[in-house]
């Protein structure tokens, strides 16, 4: 037993071999899959965080989360590849940190996953509600439309019911298909390609001006605004390529398709982005919204919310205002039916984009379990349905929970907390791996690796402190909780420390996740 309790790689690769789920995904199913879990409540609703946050400079924030992205993906890439198992930033930690910083991963994994659950939930409420409200012209009462921190909202209606209506699938063991998937993606591709199409044509020169209203941000400060802020925000929208290097297992030629996969729907997903955000800023315009005074309004905040009201009824509701950013700017320059049509495509793909989160949430407890730092029951399986039932419901109770008082910003930046820390440790990962173990087999190695995952931990690091006062102590209270119950269960509990390495099985091929 070693004192960090680190998982010798060559037992976890056993463990994966000894499962071995069915190789059956190709590069283009893989890329699929990446885009599919990567373009939802980012591009579609957080745009709107971003212009309130930096205005028309959200499209550098978009180019530097792209940027981060792709550096951490790169990392990914080369521990996914020579790790091809389930589990992701978890098991790589476990395998070259220990169980410790392992557990802290899988913990923060749980904001990333839950909440990045609830976000895009809350962000298909708007496109719901807009859709009846805007397209059929029948009004829904404030109070079942918004959380409390709207005024007159209470509860997010809309959004608990696509958050239960995923859980039920997930446990029934609905499973969503690579072919449901790549029409899904074919649907999201199809509206922001007519989004770019009609929107591009309509730019303004002045829509540009002042580029930078609230200047780049400081990663020391509190407030969260500025580009910097903004792309700590819309770093959500790129989030959900894990899935990619999750799905290793099930990949045909993991070697060369997973990293291939993970820089393909990366490289897609920020050109579809800069361009809806250029067409955007351009046809529509994209200040932030002051108070009366001159005082910049905090997204997501009361102030904010009740500010918007008073503008709601003006010819020109500011696209900051929207809950349904792209449908809006589409009615507003002269294409309601498109944009409703926009809306109607949300509501169709979104759900998808919960029901990944909220499946990967329930792969991460898994893994821990089987590791025994979380308690078996969490595992059950369903005899019946073949799935991971008790895990399931309590995931979507807490993801109900959060859809349905907390607004979309505020969850995709507790959600984008929990992300970059695990973003760090897996660059950090690599340069330990390749230090400890140079002669290990690699089948894709991390081009310019001193470079590239010091860049990574870098550009994690600024995002995280970019993010609002909130959310940047969430993380940290998060942390306090995870060790609280780490040394008052899984620590006494770890399979490792008790010498176990077979793996248990916990009926991981069971219906449920993504085909
Ligand atoms: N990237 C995903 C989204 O924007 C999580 O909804």
């Amino acid at each position: 037993m070693n004192k960090w309790r680190i998982k010798s790689l060559d037992s976890i690769l056993a463990t994966a071999e000894k499962k071995s789920l069915h190789r059956s995904l190709g590069l283009f199913q893989l890329t699929m899959l990446g885009i599919g879990s990567v373009i939802g409540t980012g591009i579609f609703v957080l745009t709107a965080e971003a212009a309130q946050k930096a205005g028309p400079g959200m499209m550098i924030s978009f180019i530097v989360a792209g940027a981060v992205c792709v550096v951490a993906a790169l990392c990914y890439a080369e521990l996914a590849s020579m790790v091809p198992v389930a589990g992701s930033a978890y098991t790589y930690s476990y395998g070259v940190m220990g169980e410790l910083i392992a557990w802290l991963v899988g913990w923060a994994l749980i904001l990333e996953y839950a909440l990045g659950a609830s976000a895009v939930a809350v962000g298909w409420s708007g496109f719901a509600t807009g859709l009846i409200e805007k397209g059929l012209g029948i009004d829904i009462p404030a109070f079942l439309t918004t959380g409390p921190y709207a005024p007159g909202g209470l509860i997010n209606l809309p959004a608990m019911i696509i958050s239960i209506l995923v859980t039920t699938l997930l446990v029934i063991g609905t499973s969503e298909s690579a072919k449901v998937n790549s029409i899904l993606v074919a649907v999201k591709v199809l509206a922001l390609t007519a989004f770019i199409a009609l929107t591009i044509p309509l730019m303004k020169g002045q829509n540009f001006t002042p580029f930078t209203p609230l200047g780049w941000g400081n990663p020391l400060g509190t407030s969260g605004l500025g580009v910097l802020g903004a792309a700590a925000s819309i770093f959500f929208a790129y989030v959900g390529f894990d899935a990619v290097s999750t799905a290793a297992e099930e990949t045909k030629n993991p070697q060369r398709n997973v990293p291939l996969g993970l820089i393909l729907s990366l490289g897609i997903c920020t050109i579809f982005y800069l361009l809806v955000a250029a067409g955007a800023i351009g046809a529509y315009g994209a200040q932030p919204v002051y108070g009366p005074n001159g005082e910049i309004l905090g997204p997501g905040s009361v102030e904010l919310a009740a500010r918007c009201q008073t503008l709601a009824a003006s010819a020109h509701e500011p696209l900051v205002c929207s809950r349904e950013a792209l449908a809006h700017v589409l009615r507003s320059v002269g294409h309601p039916a498109v944009g409703n049509l926009l809306g109607v495509a949300a509501i169709i793909a979104l759900p998808s984009v919960v029901l990944a989160m909220m499946y990967g949430q329930t792969r991460v407890f898994f893994v821990m379990a089987r590791d025994g730092l979380l308690p078996g029951v969490l595992a059950k399986v369903h005899p019946k349905f073949r799935t991971p039932h008790v895990v399931t419901i309590v995931t979507g109770a807490f993801v109900t929970i959060a859809a349905a008082f907390v607004p979309v910003g505020k969850l995709a930046d507790y959600s984008n907390s929990g992300t970059l820390f695990a973003f760090a440790l897996v660059a950090v990962a690599v340069m330990i791996l390749r230090k400890r173990s140079p002669e290990r087999h690699r089948p894709f190695r991390t081009p310019f690796v001193w470079i590239v995952a010091p860049l990574a931990v870098i550009g994690s690091t600024v995002l995280y402190l970019s993010l609002g006062l909130t959310a940047k102590i969430v993380l940290p209270a998060w942390g306090v909780v995870g060790l609280i119950a780490y040394f008052a269960y899984g620590y006494r509990n770890s399979h490792v420390a008790k010498g176990i390495t077979e793996a248990v099985p916990l009926n991981e091929d069971a219906p449920g996740g993504p085909a």
